[in-house]
């Protein structure tokens, strides 16, 4: 047993996705989500300024004696994954959203051609392709760099006509044609699945990662025994900067009235 929260972050609502996959999960764990709102879109940052807000968070995270930290952002975990881990060294078990779907990826898709959109900075750094080719070299990857998506998320323009005309502006590009499944590779993309698996009208197999990381969450807890047993676990939601978007998007997904803390990483 192990009573010590599980800390997820990313740089606003798109962790919410994998938060909410973790609470179906693992319904007896305490929860600390950062969302990094300040210095959000993570996509179009520098490498080493996307590793200094994650090493910052991380900080936060471990002294709230955290058990475990997911990276629920693609962006830092491409960039900041063995920084975290390091760091962290033995006072947290760091996850990250990449891994977990490289390992569905590689072993349901044998010789096929994949799509995968996400950031300018988990596309540019290569990581997907780098970790698929290492499993399964059979697999063909083309990605794409969707950058309008996330602002367009953060600001509730989902299941509507401009949303509709930039998903299919970018969906039609020539990379990603006759693909078997797209990959969505950032974390804010699960909020506009549908209108993606309606474009592909079913034809395209569209994967996410929030389920298969709250899954190898689960199962890591499970194999080190360090499940909670708390009957009411607590879920505390910090942000570095305020914003009314947030809050209602943390309601959304939690169905319920959340109190969000302002925590300035720095002062
Ligand atoms: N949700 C994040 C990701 O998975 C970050 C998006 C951003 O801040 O650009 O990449």
């Amino acid at each position: 047993m192990n009573e010590r929260p599980i800390g997820i972050f990313d740089s606003g609502i798109g962790g919410l996705t994998v938060a909410q996959a973790i609470r179906r999960r693992l319904p007896s764990e305490s929860m600390i989500y950062f969302g990094d709102t300040a210095h959000l879109p993570y996509g179009d940052k520098s490498e080493a300024a996307v590793q200094a807000y994650s090493i910052k968070i991380t900080d936060v995270l471990l002294n709230k004696g955290c058990k475990v930290i997911v990276i629920a952002c693609n962006s830092a975990s491409s960039a900041a994954y063995e920084l975290l881990k390091a760091y962290a060294g033995k006072r947290a078990k760091i996850i990250n959203v990449i891994d977990p779907m490289v390992e569905v990826v590689s072993g349901r898709y044998r010789k096929n051609k994949i799509g995968l959109i996400g950031t300018k900075r988990t596309v540019s750094s290569g990581v997907y392709l780098k970790k698929i080719k290492d499993l399964n070299n059979n697999i063909d990857l083309k990605s794409l760099a969707t950058p309008l998506l996330v602002p367009m998320i953060e600001e509730g323009f989902f299941n509507q006509k401009i949303s509709h005309d930039i998903i299919e502006n970018y969906l039609t590009q020539k990379d990603l044609q006759s693909i078997k499944a797209l990959i969505l590779g950032c974390t804010h993309y699960p909020l506009i699945k549908e209108e993606i698996s309606a474009f592909y009208k079913e034809d395209v197999e569209v994967l996410d990662s929030s389920e298969v990381t709250a899954n190898y969450v689960y199962e890591y807890l499970v194999s080190h025994n360090w499940l909670s047993s708390a009957n009411e676990p607590t879920d505390e939601f910090l942000v570095s900067d305020y914003t009314d978007s947030f809050e209602a998007s943390t309601k959304l997904f939690f169905e319920h009235q959340v109190h969000l803390e302002h925590y300035p990483l720095w002062e």
